[in-house]
């Protein structure tokens, strides 16, 4: 058995393995610009954030259909509940479907689809958080917004993802109003590759909730301590941080410095399927490569569900709780 944990950070796009992708492009009539997956796969090799969107992007292309949704969210869902997943906190992309001239409603009817009889078959609850894509306009993040109100009852918050750089917070500023207003929970990038000022600019500007990545704090100490008082939750991807480069290393993760500070920090994939491994992969990798104590794992683990949405459900996050508690490593 895993130690049970909750998934705060995970694009539902990138859990795309490349033997769904091809199965999907056949299925669809879509062809890729690779051979087979032995050549996709070693296309996996990042520069920076934008080399891997660049993939992400044009991988996005065999996803069509309502059972294209429900078939990728329920081959995550299986794979997280192997690897001790109890809750996840799934984001999508609206916008890079729509653009292709995939309705919002295709999307979120496919996964909701998976996502309803996730509890009975995988023994996972979710829910389904709604991304803005950064390097896109205000405009079209407001379109979007708009495009998504007959299926707000299935969506529980608004993020903030893609390129971060040159795309500060404070352009999505009405549309994060207009989030809340609609009861929205809002959580947003910051300080993956982009400034500690775009993490600040986050909490101030948007009131975002959670910070997703958030490693950059560690260049400005009064954002740490403000970080720490307020029990702001940031949700760490090891493995994406060191396959797009934002550390050189996993040996040399800022995480442990992270907790040692006090931060309350979640372990999370980000995108499994192109950065080498699930959720359990990553807590897996920190555990081996930083050493971590079975206390910081259950410390990690038990932080997932305070800084989880389970706000409407408190029996449920207890109950979750007290399983990190009863957990015995082995
Ligand atoms: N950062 C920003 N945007 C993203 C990511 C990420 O790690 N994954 C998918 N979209
Ligand atoms: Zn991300």
């Amino acid at each position: 058995m895993s130690l049970p944990k909750a998934e705060l950070h995970l694009h539902i796009e990138g859990t795309l393995e490349p033997e769904l992708a091809f199965a999907l492009a056949a299925r669809n009539g879509v062809s890729l610009p690779y051979a087979d997956t032995d050549e996709l796969r070693k296309a996996y090799l990042f520069s920076d954030l934008q080399s891997f969107l660049n993939l992400y992007y044009e991988l996005m292309a065999v996803l069509r259909t309502e059972d294209d949704f429900a078939d990728l969210a329920d081959a995550y869902l299986a794979r997280a509940a192997a690897q001790g997943v109890r809750h996840a906190e799934i984001f999508f992309d609206p916008q890079a479907h729509i653009a292709r001239g995939v309705g919002i409603g295709t999307v979120v009817e496919g996964l909701g689809r998976a996502l309803d009889r996730s509890e009975a078959v995988h023994g996972v609850s979710t829910q389904l958080i709604m991304c803005f894509l950064r390097d896109e306009s205000a405009e079209s993040a407001m379109e979007t917004l708009e495009a998504a109100k007959p299926y707000l009852g299935r969506i529980v918050g608004v993020g903030l993802d893609s390129a971060e750089v040159g795309h500060p917070p404070v352009k999505f500023r009405e549309v994060y109003e207009a989030a809340a207003a609609l009861g929205l929970r809002r959580v947003a990038h910051a300080g993956e590759e982009g400034p500690p000022a775009y993490i600040v600019e986050a909490l101030d500007v948007l009131g975002a909730e959670r910070i997703d990545h958030g490693l950059r704090c560690m260049e400005d100490s009064e954002l740490v301590a403000r970080l720490v008082r307020d029990r702001v939750p940031l949700t760490v991807c090891p493995m994406s941080n060191v396959r797009l480069r934002a550390v050189d290393i996993l040996e040399e993760h800022p995480l442990p410095a992270m907790l040692d500070a006090g931060l309350l920090c979640t372990v999370n994939s980000d995108d499994p399927a192109y950065f080498g491994g699930y959720v359990g992969d990553n807590f897996h990798a920190v555990r081996e490569a930083l050493g971590l104590s079975q206390e910081r794992l259950r410390e990690l683990a038990r932080n997932s569900f305070v800084a989880s949405f389970l706000d409407h459900d408190e029996e449920r996050r207890a109950r979750y709780l007290a399983e990190v508690e009863a957990y015995e490593f082995s």
